[in-house]
C-alpha cells in the first residue's frame, strides 16, 4: 500500500460502507446491528495478483476480484491510460452510433472467433445474454410465427441475475424466492459425470448427457424450441468440464433441429480456461451466439458483448422496407467508450505477454498439485476444470460422494482468507451441493503464485477436517 489512507480516513469509509452500502451475495448480519461482530470487508487497492484491505493486510487473489474478473491483474497502467484518454476523446455516445474504440475492438474480438461476424455492446453478462434471448424471441416471431421461442438451458448453468436470465438458470438455490419466472425456458439434465445421471463412462457419458438434451427437445415439439443455451464450462455449478462426445453431439442436435447454439463465456471468455480465446474452442464448437462479459476488460471498465454470426444477423436486416424489422433494442451504457477502449488494451497486453499459454501451462500445474491435494486429503471427491480454472469437490465420503456440509466449505475459506490467500466456493447454487472450492487466479499467475495457493488450501485442509 502506499499509505494514501490515513487510519482515520479508512474509518471513516468502514463506517460509511457499514452505514450504507448493500453488498452483493453476502449476509450483512456480522457487521450490523448494536453490537457488529466484525467490519465489512473494504478492498482498498492491488497490484498484480495482489490486493490490501483495509487494515492493510495483504493477500494473494486466486479468484481475479471474486468472481474470475480481473484476468490480466490488478494495477495495469496501460489499460488505465486508453481508459482516460478515450474519455476525454469522448466518453459517450448512443449505440445507434459507432465509436473508434467499439469498431477497433470488434475487429479485433472478431479475427478471433472465426465463423462469428457481428458485436452487440452492453454492460453485463445478464444483459449480454438477455440480448441473445430477445434475438432468438424475435427469430421465433419473424420466421416462425412466433413458436420457435423455447430457450433451453440447463441444470446447473448460470446466465445472469435478471429475471429473464434466472428463467433459464440450472441453479435452483439462487433462483429460490424470486420466481415467477418468465415462460418458454425449459430445462435439460447437467453433465457433471461426477453426479452421474446414467450409468457410462467417458465418452458414452458425454454422448449419452447430450442425448438427454435430443430428448427434451423431442418431447417439448422441435418446431417450438428456437435456442440451446450453455457454458462452455460450467463455473458457478461447481467448475464442470463436459465430457469427451459431449459437444460434438451437441452440435449435431442443433444442426438436426435447426436450433440456434448460444454459448455464455461470461466467465471462460477471453482467455480463462487457456491455450485458447474462448472456452468453446477447446471443443471444435461452432456457436450462433457468444455472450462474454468479465475478463472481456479484466474489470478495468463495465462491458460486455453478444456476439453472433453473420446468419443471424441477416435475419434482422432481410426487409428494409418494414420499420419493425431490424433490432429493436439498446443499452444505453452499451454506447460507453471506456469499455471498448479498456478490452482492446486488455486483448494487447494478452497477446504480447503471452497469457493463454502461460494460464495452460499454469492451469496443468495448478490442476496437478491439487490432484496431489487429493492424494492427501481423503475430503477431496474431485478435482476439475480448464485452464486457470479449477474447482475441488469436497466430500464427506468418497464412496457415497456425500457432500461436505456448507459451514466446513466456508471454514476452509475463510481459513485460507485468514492465511492471506483468497479463494472462492460454490454458493447459494444447489441445494446440498455447495461444496466445491473454485480458483481461478489471474491468468499471469506464477508458479510461486500457485504453490502459495495450495499450501493455504492443504493447510485449511488439514485444520478444518484433519
Ligand atoms: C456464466 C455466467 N453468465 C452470466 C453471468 C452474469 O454476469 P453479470 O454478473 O455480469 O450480469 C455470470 C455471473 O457470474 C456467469 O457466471
Amino acid at each position: 500500500m502506499d499509505g494514501k489512507f490515513l487510519d482515520n480516513d479508512i474509518e471513516k469509509v468502514v463506517d460509511a460502507d457499514r452505514a450504507h452500502v448493500w453488498h452483493h451475495l453476502i449476509q450483512h448480519a456480522p457487521w450490523t446491528g448494536p453490537d457488529p461482530k466484525a467490519d465489512p470487508r473494504i478492498i482498498v487497492e492491488g497490484k498484480g495478483m495482489r490486493v490490501w484491505d483495509q487494515k492493510g493486510k495483504e493477500h494473494l487473489d486466486a479468484v481475479s476480484g471474486g468472481v474470475w474478473t480481473v484476468n490480466v491483474g490488478y494495477g495495469r497502467e496501460e489499460i488505465a491510460n486508453a481508459v482516460r484518454d478515450q474519455l476525454i476523446q469522448l466518453p459517450y455516445f448512443a449505440g445507434s452510433t459507432g465509436s473508434i474504440p467499439g469498431a477497433m475492438f470488434s475487429e479485433k474480438l472478431i479475427s478471433k472467433m472465426p465463423g462469428l461476424s457481428r458485436v452487440y455492446f452492453t454492460n453485463s453478462g445478464s444483459e449480454a445474454n438477455e440480448k441473445a434471448f430477445k434475438m432468438v424471441r424475435q427469430i421465433a416471431h419473424k420466421r416462425y410465427g412466433g413458436k420457435k421461442h423455447k430457450i433451453l438451458y440447463r441444470e446447473r448453468d448460470y446466465h445472469g441475475t435478471t429475471i429473464g436470465a434466472l428463467s433459464a438458470g440450472g441453479q435452483d438455490e439462487r433462483n429460490a424466492q424470486y420466481g415467477p419466472f418468465a415462460p418458454g425456458f425449459v430445462r435439460v439434465p447437467h453433465c457433471l459425470e461426477y453426479r452421474a445421471q446414467w450409468d457410462l463412462s467417458g465418452e458414452e457419458y458425454g454422448k449419452r448427457a447430450a442425448d438427454a438434451i435430443e430428448e427434451v427437445i423431442l418431447a417439448e415439439g422441435p418446431d417450438t424450441v428456437g435456442a440451446l443455451c450453455l457454458e462452455p464450462v460450467t463455473a458457478g455449478g461447481g467448475v464442470i468440464c463436459p465430457p469427451e462426445g459431449y459437444w460434438p453431439r451437441v452440435q449435431e442436435i442443433c444442426r438436426k433441429y435447426d436450433i440456434l447454439l448460444h454459448i455464455d463465456e461470461v466467465v471462460c471468455g477471453v482467455g480463462r480456461t487457456g491455450t485458447h480465446w474462448f472456452g468453446y474452442q477447446h471443443y471444435g464448437v461452432e456457436p450462433d451466439f457468444v455472450t462474454m462479459a468479465k475478463g472481456v476488460a479484466s474489470g478495468y471498465a463495465a462491458i460486455a458483448c453478444c456476439v453472433t454470426n453473420e446468419r443471424v444477423f441477416e435475419m434482422f436486416s432481410d426487409d428494409a422496407d418494414d420499420p419493425m424489422n431490424y433490432f429493436r433494442d439498446i443499452s444505453t451504457f452499451g454506447g460507453c467508450t471506456a469499455g471498448p477502449a479498456a478490452a482492446l488494451a486488455n486483448m494487447e497486453i494478452i497477446e504480447r505477454e503471452g497469457l493463454l499459454e502461460n494460464t495452460t501451462r499454469m492451469g496443468d500445474y495448478m490442476l496437478d498439485q491439487l490432484h496431489a491435494l487429493m492424494d492427501k486429503h481423503e475430503v477431496i471427491g474431485d478435482v476439475r476444470g480448464k485452464g486457470l480454472f479449477l474447482g475441488a469437490e469436497l466430500v464427506s465420503d468418497r464412496t457415497s460422494k456425500e457432500p461436505v456440509a456448507e459451514k466446513a466449505v466456508g471454514a476452509v475459506v475463510a481459513d485460507c482468507n485468514a492465511q492471506g490467500v483468497i479463494i472462492g466456493a460454490t454458493n447459494r447454487s444447489l441445494p446440498g451441493f455447495n461444496n466445491t472450492l473454485c480458483y481461478s487466479p489471474a491468468l499471469i499467475a506464477t508458479k510461486d503464485d500457485i504453490d502459495e495457493i495450495i499450501t493455504a488450501t492443504d493447510n485449511a485442509l488439514t485444520k478444518v477436517f484433519g
